[in-house]
């Protein structure tokens, strides 16, 4: 199921994308090049690069079967980084390689790449990171890399630009976002919250994302279901209502992140985070 809606949008488009540029040729208009899919395991570096590659990409997309050890949430990365991070408004890790060394608010200091992975192993996995040179954080950290090729080191594009949305000038409107929950959502995420197995992704309760998550800020869930949700007819809804939803699931309870929980790796204290 993760692999549903938005990929075969984003497959309709490349498809149109080809099929306009072979118009073009025969229009005697100059070549275009083909679209080229970011994720192709057909077009990998061959040898232990690509490897490792296609093992971050499994890893995203996998994460709660292929690393229960670290993850507690019911969650893969792909329920939030759709396609494995593949999608523009939909959480994209393309570009994001560049962005890094950054210097990050919340842990107050510059952090790596690898650092902001830890970040959503806490929060949004509700968990621990993997070691910084385990070969399940290179791996991840190399898939991000072939995935934002060609984005100049240190580029200052905010990968995320159109991903949040602007806060609403009046208070969210519970009631109706739990009207809209039922009628849009809850086939899918249930009547609960709690999703169903690993298809689909918990909203909330103890399986869910941790109160420390970006996907616990409201202009960012509002965002991920205004472009992304619900996945059969995602930018169904408006900015408002999908505010108002937003606002309805996190009114729900879900695990606190323990700041004084002992995080084995990275080394600084958990409370540094
Ligand atoms: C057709 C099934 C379906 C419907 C309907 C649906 N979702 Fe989702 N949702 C998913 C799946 C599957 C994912 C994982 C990401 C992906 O593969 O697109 C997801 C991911 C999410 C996420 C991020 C992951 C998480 O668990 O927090 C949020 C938030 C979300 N959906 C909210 C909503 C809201 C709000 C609605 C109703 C407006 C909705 N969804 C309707 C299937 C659905
Ligand atoms: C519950 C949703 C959720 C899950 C699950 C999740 N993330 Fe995230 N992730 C987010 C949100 C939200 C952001 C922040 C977007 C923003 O800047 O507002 C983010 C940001 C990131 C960034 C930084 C992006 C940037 O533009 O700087 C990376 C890298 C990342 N996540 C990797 C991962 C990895 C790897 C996993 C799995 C181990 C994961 N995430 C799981 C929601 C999630």
């Amino acid at each position: 199921m993760s692999a549903g809606h938005g990929m075969r949008i984003e497959r309709l488009l490349v498809v149109t994308f080809c099929a306009f540029a072979i118009a073009a040729c025969a229009n005697g208009g100059s070549p275009q090049p083909a679209a080229t899919p970011l994720y192709d395991p057909a077009a990998l570096p061959s040898g232990p690069v690509g490897a490792q590659i296609a093992l971050g990409h499994d890893l995203i997309e996998h994460t709660r079967a292929k690393m229960p050890q670290y993850v507690t949430a019911r969650m893969n990365c792909s329920a939030c980084h759709v396609n494995a991070g593949t999608v523009a408004r939909g959480g994209t890790l393309a570009g994001v390689y560049a962005e890094f060394p950054q210097w990050n608010k919340r842990a107050h200091r510059v952090i790596a790449l690898q650092d902001r992975i830890a970040q959503c192993f806490l929060y949004s996995m509700n968990g621990r990171p993997p070691a910084y040179d385990s070969r399940e954080m290179i791996a991840m950290v190399s898939y991000i890399s072939w995935i934002s090729r060609g984005t100049p080191v240190l580029a200052t594009a905010d990968p995320q630009a159109g991903f949040r949305l602007p806060e609403p000038s009046a208070s969210p409107d519970v009631a109706n976002g739990a009207t809209i929950y039922a009628a849009k959502c809850a086939s899918c995420h249930q009547a609960n919250g709690n999703g169903i197995a690993l298809a689909v992704p918990p909203l909330w309760g103890p399986d869910s994302f941790n109160a420390g998550a970006g996907m616990h800020r409201i202009g960012d869930m509002a965002g991920f279901v205004r472009y992304n949700m619900p996945q059969n007819a995602p930018g169904s809804l408006t900015p408002g209502q999908s505010f108002d939803v937003a606002a309805y699931v996190l009114s729900h309870a879900r695990p606190a992140f323990a700041k004084s929980r002992a995080v084995a790796f990275p080394s600084q204290p958990a409370s540094f985070f």
